[in-house]
């Protein structure tokens, strides 16, 4: 008997349903352009918003950090692998982020695994906008608070779930992402403060799409809407612009003391190796000193829009460097990928179940590290594909 003939059968309805993850391969380094199974292609799929995942001072870092101190932590953070290195980039995290303390863990999901369970509990209620990112439901979900879904974007509909609930629960938690990774809009995370602030509730918002990309040098939405000091707990992933692996939460120096003792994967994993954590303090670094890549981002993001919209395309609420090419149907937008892909382009279809049925797009990510004849290039193979398929 075969007992994993469910799997098969799970993966053949994947397939039937044009719903199978085909993982691409990408041979070498992340870049502006990369090598996908054997194709050089100009890669607008990845978070590499800055051009860090390649970048010489990173890398340089990585390696003198595996000469000092080895390549792996050996222990979980709390018996005996936190090495200086650690200390030293949640020190260097909090200053960046203008917030009292910082904890570092292995991703931005398992960031929010970490924090959501820590501070709620049964009795509490959890507010939580119908688009948050997968791990912040699993977040909500380990929790086993009240998780109460409010409209995309709508504080209207939050203050209204807010004073329909508030007074059935011990604790109350709003959380958010800060730019949502499908659309690129961003939260109005200065109007949900307010509300929160009205009943009581504690915010968190997770910026996974908004370090390196929004405020002063990338210091993150918070401080893009000046908010330092008046969001009780900031997620962070060291994963997306700041080109390397792992995540983290600022916030009071008592929310981090006591996800030092909670947290259940700081206390039963282990934590970021020493070249992830010296790469991570290097783009820091780097950020600290000035604001060239941020800038040289959002110029190609401008650029890249205004020749999308001149031609023709939807790109969607956009607000950031995230730009969907808005198509509809799946079928289409798969094709269109495809074709984008034959062209020289790598720009992955986003279709059901991740997006809503019927709003399938091309999600174009922006970097530093595209050059304006890259953008071109782009450009010419959209419309020539659009041209083709008559759209
Ligand atoms: C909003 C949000 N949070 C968390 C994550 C996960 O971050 P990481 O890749 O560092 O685990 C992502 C990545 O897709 C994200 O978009």
């Amino acid at each position: 008997m075969d007992k994993l003939e469910f799997l098969r059968r799970e993966l053949d309805s994947l397939h039937k349903e044009s719903l199978f993850n085909e993982i691409r391969t990408i041979e070498g380094p992340q870049g502006a352009w990369i090598v996908v199974n054997g194709k050089r292609v100009l890669n607008l799929c990845s978070n590499n918003y800055l051009g860090f995942a390649d970048h010489a001072e990173l890398k340089e870092a990585s390696k003198r950090a595996v000469d000092e101190y080895g390549v792996g932590p050996g222990a979980v953070r709390t018996i005996a692998g936190t090495q200086t290195i650690h200390l030293e980039l949640e020190r260097k995290l909090a200053e960046f982020k203008h917030a009292e303390a910082c904890i570092a863990l292995q991703g931005g999901f398992v960031a929010n695994l970490a924090v959501i369970p820590a501070i709620t509990g049964e009795g509490d209620i959890i507010f939580s906008d119908e688009l948050n990112h997968a791990s912040i439901i699993d977040g909500c979900r380990l929790s086993r608070a009240k998780v109460v879904r409010y409209a995309h974007n709508d504080t209207a509909d939050l203050k209204k779930k807010i004073i329909e609930h508030k007074d059935s629960a011990r604790r109350m938690l709003v959380v958010t992402d800060g730019v949502f990774s499908m659309d690129g809009d961003i939260a109005p995370l200065p109007h949900i403060v307010d509300v929160a602030d009205e009943y009581g509730v504690i915010v968190m918002v997770d910026d996974a799409h908004g370090e390196g990309v929004l405020g002063d040098s990338g210091r993150g939405i918070v401080n893009h809407f000046g908010l330092e000091g008046r969001v009780e707990i900031e997620v962070g992933t060291l994963s997306k612009a700041f080109g390397v692996m792992g995540g983290f939460i600022t916030g009071p120096e008592v929310l981090i003391d006591y996800l030092k003792q909670k947290g259940r994967p700081f206390l039963f994993s282990t934590g970021l190796t020493p070249a992830d954590t010296a790469a991570a303090i290097a783009a820091v670094d780097v950020l600290t000193k000035g604001d060239e890549l941020v800038r040289k981002l959002w110029d190609n993001a401008s650029y890249f829009q205004e020749k999308l919209t001149d031609a023709g395309f939807d790109i969607g609420s956009t607000e950031t460097p995230i730009t969907p090419v808005m198509l509809g149907d799946e079928k289409i937008a798969s094709t269109f990928s495809r074709k984008l892909y034959n062209e020289g382009v790598f720009a992955q279809s986003i279709s059901y179940p991740t997006v809503a049925r019927g709003k399938a797009r091309i999600r174009c990510m922006l970097s530093a590290a595209h050059q304006e004849e890259d953008l071109d290039h782009a450009l010419n193979a959209f419309v020539s594909v659009a041209r083709e398929l008559g759209i």
